[in-house]
């Protein structure tokens, strides 16, 4: 980006190139989201159902919403809140904008956690305390002891911290351009692992897994998880791919960034997909597990290969900054919220921020450790603040954006910020001003009311 201004009125940042404007979006969506959250809702949901189910959802509903959100943040170039206010969307816009705020600090404390254990496990790796060694009787503590106590607690704040000097040192610039050049690399040691998974005993089952769909699998919590999974994995809902597209030069086409990130992100997770369930079916391990699961079958994995220990610390060091590329987005809603809407300097709603994030990362870490037994509605507060900002807050905060574009907004605003030019394009638009009228408004509000029962 170049310039940046807190005052709303002030020159906004820019992304200096249109590659950089696609590469920071896919790095923001590309995270711990695909590689991390979707093995494990997959899981637990099922496998092959979910993929399918997951997948609709990021076509009718992601893609629409991304280009909805996409069109306010060029419209306003404005954080999430100004974009309704400035928009006219009255209170209804407004407490979508302030639920986006609160979704970014719930997401970024319990993601911190993850992130911090990628941190561990690239230090373990590199330090060879990661037993590679072999499928030992011992592999499912691997997890336990290296995260556990108030190791996860302190991996956790340093991360948040490391995110947060990253905001205030103004170097996000570095950091993209950096990812811009080892996303790749990430991606193609996903296709090399990937490639490895086909020469593990189980692969038939665990590609079964996840490929073939048992329908009699798709029940109301799963409908919602791949629903709650599609929002999180493209950063909807919640006004991180408004912020950036008000950072988006002219020249960067919206519709077809639009697409490139659902692809590129949906592509990460099903390799990782291809990844795990194999390897689940291999050693015997339960593709329930949870949020623990990938990083319990990951050792296995690299045990497989040989020099496993290089090719797992180079891997998490990736998927670390893989998350920070993911946390910076969502740091800069909620700063570029405090400071633009707020008038807080920089700095101040940086540090606003960090607060905030760092009490609620506090609790969703300690549910690994010693308040594991502190639950609310049977869930640790890690749990709970993953479900209640993916599956209720972001699909909330995409049936309000689409609704409101859809309708209130309608086919001028989106031609106008779409810019389709050719027969092909604008019948594109048109599939985009439908889905955002009709498709997505009802899909989220019938699978809540199906989730809650009444349905
Ligand atoms: N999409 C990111 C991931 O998949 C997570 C994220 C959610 C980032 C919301 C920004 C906002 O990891």
């Amino acid at each position: 980006m170049t310039k940046h201004s807190s005052s709303p009125s002030g020159n906004r940042a820019v992304f200096s190139t249109r590659f950089a404007a696609v590469a920071t979006t896919v790095g923001s969506a590309v995270g711990l989201g695909n590689i991390w959250r979707f093995p494990y809702e997959a899981g637990v949901h099922g496998g092959g159902a979910f993929l399918i189910c997951y997948l609709a959802f990021v076509m009718l509903i992601g893609v629409p919403v991304l280009c909805a959100e996409f069109c306010m943040g060029r419209a306003t170039r404005s954080n999430i809140v100004g974009a309704y206010s400035r928009l006219k969307a009255g209170k209804p816009g407004l407490f979508a904008g302030l639920l986006g705020v609160v979704s970014s600090l719930l997401i970024l404390s319990f993601y911190s956690v993850v992130a911090g254990w990628t941190v561990e496990y690239s230090l373990a790796s590199l330090t060879g305390a990661l037993d590679f060694s072999a499928a030992d009787p011992m592999g499912h503590d691997r997890f336990a002891v290296l995260t556990g106590g108030w190791r996860s607690t302190l991996w956790t704040l340093l991360f948040l911290g490391c995110n947060f000097a990253i905001m205030l040192g103004g170097v996000t610039k570095g950091i993209e351009r950096m990812s811009n050049v080892l996303m790749p690399v990430l991606f193609l040691l996903l296709i090399l692992f990937c490639v490895n998974s086909f020469t593990l005993s189980g692969w038939r089952q665990g590609v079964a897994f996840i490929f073939s769909p048992d329908f009699s699998k798709v029940n109301p919590s799963m409908l919602l998880g791949a629903m709650g999974q599609a929002f999180f994995s493209l950063s909807l809902g919640l006004g991180g791919m408004m912020t950036y597209a008000s950072y988006f030069s002219k020249t960067t086409r919206l519709a077809r960034t639009a697409v490139t990130t659902a692809v590129l992100d949906s592509a990460v997770a099903i390799l990782a997909g291809v990844i795990i369930f194999p390897a689940v079916f291999t050693f015997n391990l339960s593709p329930e597990a949870g949020p623990t699961l990938v990083f319990e079958v990951l050792p296995y994995v690299f045990s497989q290969l040989p020099a496993g220990r290089m090719w797992a610390t180079l891997f998490f060091i990736l998927l670390f900054l893989a998350s920070l590329t993911s946390t910076v987005s969502m740091s800069e809603i909620a700063i570029a919220y405090f400071s633009e809407e707020r008038r807080m300097s920089r700095r101040k709603a940086t540090l606003t921020c960090a607060l905030i994030a760092g009490a609620g990362a506090l609790l969703c870490a300690l549910s690994f450790g010693p308040a594991a037994g502190f639950k609310v509605c049977g869930m640790t507060m890690f749990n709970l603040f993953d479900y209640v900002a993916s599956n209720i807050s972001l699909p909330l905060g995409g049936f309000i954006c689409s609704v409101f574009v859809g309708w209130k907004l309608r086919s001028p605003f989106l031609n106008r910020y779409l810019q389709p030019v050719t027969p092909l394009t604008r019948a594109y638009t048109g599939y985009l001003g439908f889905c955002m009228r009709w498709v997505c408004p009802t899909a989220i509000f019938l699978i809540f009311l199906n989730s809650i029962g009444i349905l």
